[in-house]
């Protein structure tokens, strides 16, 4: 029997992590995005309906996140029947926490399962990361990555790598309410790396990495600082250097931009993240801004499929 519809939950996600600029990420399943796929009679992928959106979203296929990652789908598949999407909004835009990603990824998963051969789902990654460049201006799977298969993820050029997260440990996400759209936040940064840098951030991403696998909070709170990307984009977020040093005092065991901002992140030792999340908030009430906070597991859930009939 054909699917006539599905309907597939996408988690938010942490990019970057700090001092994996575009490679590494976590899914964050406190919020997220839904997208609900119907078959259609005329071919192609089109864009039927978009709720949530505090501003409004462009319809245009090509030029929406979703629509272009199932446009990508369609066109290696080549399928007989079209897909329209139904798009609900849980992520807001421009907030640093993978809003676009998200979309992307949901509407891939949703399609395929319209397939009568669905894809494996690290085959759909590609579909996602085309989907959500239409928003950055650039392909990184840093957020699409961890939203589809969930947990900390390293990409290494085609490869997924899946890190093992630490016992114990979450992730605090503050979002100030105002938006920073990600082709800015990339625009401004340099396009060369000093050399002390690029040795410090070198490091500081392996240590990260290590400390994971090992186990070991004391080496992930000494590399978890990113030298490279954190200093350039930091103006762009009122009060970005009082939230951190908050964090910090609050016993986070690291803390940075999440993705390109201005939402800030800080993974934390279970016991600590009421006193870190409360910390930032207030840091960012002091610069003026008010702010939404959650807690979730680093090592959370990718995208799921929700309902399909
Ligand atoms: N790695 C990306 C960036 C995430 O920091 O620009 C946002 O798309």
């Amino acid at each position: 029997m054909p699917i006539h519809r599905a309907t597939a939950f996408a988690p938010a996600s942490v990019g970057n992590v700090g001092v994996g600029f575009d490679v590494l990420g976590h899914a964050f399943a406190a919020l997220g995005d839904r997208v609900r796929a119907s078959r259609s009679r005329p071919p192609g992928v089109r864009i039927a309906d978009i709720q949530g959106a505090a501003q409004p979203l462009p319809r245009e296929t090509e030029r929406n996140t979703a629509g272009m990652a199932v446009q990508s789908l369609w066109q290696q598949l080549r399928p007989d029947f079209g897909v329209e999407l139904s798009i609900d909004k849980g992520i807001p835009r421009g907030s640093g926490l993978g809003g676009s990603a998200a979309s992307a990824v949901a509407a891939v998963v949703a399609a395929n399962e319209l397939l009568e051969a669905p894809l494996a789902r690290e085959a759909l990654l590609p579909h996602a990361v085309a989907g959500e460049s239409v928003a950055s201006g650039s392909p990184h799977a840093d957020n699409a990555a961890p939203s589809l298969l969930g947990g900390l993820v390293l990409v290494v050029g085609p490869r997924v790598c899946r890190i093992p997260v630490p016992a114990g440990i979450r992730c605090v996400l503050v979002h100030p309410r105002m938006a920073l759209e990600t082709r800015a936040a990339r625009r401004i940064l340099a396009p060369a790396v000093p050399l002390p840098a690029f040795v410090r951030q070198s490091a500081n991403l392996a240590g990260v990495v290590a400390g994971c696998w090992a186990g070991d909070l004391g080496l992930i709170r000494t590399a978890l600082e990113d030298v490279v990307i954190e200093p350039q984009r930091a103006p762009l977020i009122p009060g970005f250097a009082a939230v951190k040093a908050a964090a910090l005092a609050a016993g986070a065991i690291g803390c940075s931009i999440s993705g390109a901002g201005p939402a800030v992140f800080a993974w934390c030792e279970e016991g600590t993240t009421a006193e870190v999340l409360d910390a930032m908030r207030a840091a960012f009430g002091h610069a003026g801004l008010d702010s939404d906070g959650w807690t979730a597991a680093i090592d959370g859930d990718g995208a799921r499929i929700e309902d399909r009939e």
